[in-house]
């Protein structure tokens, strides 16, 4: 009957509300963990860094890798580019443990976030509900991430091959603001800026430096970003802008954690 209908819907909207509600909870209460985890472990750079791992994999043409949890198998972990991903894993484990229902997916890209929030970074507009690669059979094959030997035209095909374009290669770049290189992961040694821990804009202003800091790392794929007029101009305006930086890192940030998902 018409009332029975309305009766099944009217009850379908309210389960429909309390999903939301949920998920908005376990968003708040995974944060809070997290925040905890970073007053306790400082360890955001390597968090923004698995988050990307997961997310840099995709290929738009054919639609696969991407924002899934794959780089939690074996087998993706094991890619020479992952070397030291597992240190993450472990300090994730037990916010998984007590948080079951939220994916690896949204918990990557949950703690890359809150990290770069943290630090002192923008906030980064944020959507639950990415649906989890159920096993290693959707793990991308190696060589899909971007390498510290590659110049700028090697740079721009990984990062067209995501959907991304010159201007989010190199604001997302900006990354490395956070964290180090270890010789025993990547074979390189060292942190980009003297500030290792804090998100700001000094990643640009270093790479600009005609004399460089001897303390400080640079990479082939960093310096690449001064090679092409374009993404040079796009260098100095963010050493320059703080603010610039900020606003277009997140609007990029958000596209990398949400490439390729699948939406529950
Ligand atoms: C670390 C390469 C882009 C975030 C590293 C390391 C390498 C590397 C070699 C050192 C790993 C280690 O020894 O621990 C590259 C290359 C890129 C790139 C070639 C191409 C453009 C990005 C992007 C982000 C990012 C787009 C984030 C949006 C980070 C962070 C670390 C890191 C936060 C520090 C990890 C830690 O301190 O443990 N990257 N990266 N990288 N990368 Fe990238």
């Amino acid at each position: 009957s018409v009332n029975t209908g309305l009766s099944q819907l009217s009850s379908l909207k309210s389960n429909l509300a309390t999903m939301v509600v949920n998920t908005k909870e376990l968003e708040t209460q995974v944060r809070d963990r997290l925040v905890q985890l970073y007053k306790q472990t400082p360890c955001m750079p390597i968090m923004v860094r698995i988050a990307w791992h997961d997310a840099g994999t995709y290929d738009v043409n054919t639609n696969t890798g991407g924002v899934n949890g794959s780089v939690r198998f074996d087998v993706e972990q094991k890619h020479k580019a992952n070397a030291g991903l597992k240190v993450a894993l472990d300090l994730l484990a037990p916010i998984k443990k007590d948080f079951p229902d939220i994916g690896y997916a949204d918990l990557f890209q949950l703690a890359s976030v809150v990290a770069i929030e943290y630090a002192g970074g923008p906030k980064i507009p944020f959507r639950m509900g990415r649906r989890d690669a159920e096993g290693p059979e959707k793990c991308p094959e190696e060589g899909r991430l971007p390498d510290a030997e590659h110049k700028l035209p090697q740079l721009r095909k990984v990062f067209y091959r995501m959907g991304l374009n010159d201007k989010e290669l190199t604001v997302l770049s900006g990354g490395h603001t956070l964290g180090r290189a270890h010789k025993d992961r990547s074979g390189f040694e060292g942190p980009w800026t003297k500030t290792p821990l804090v998100f700001d804009n000094s990643y640009f202003v270093e790479i600009l430096k005609e004399k460089p800091d001897p303390q400080l790392l640079r990479l082939a794929s960093d310096l690449a970003l001064l090679d092409d007029p374009q993404t040079r101009k796009l260098v100095e305006e963010y050493a320059s802008n703080k603010d610039l930086f900020f606003e277009d890192y997140a609007q990029a940030h958000k596209k990398l954690s949400e490439l390729g998902a699948v939406w529950v």
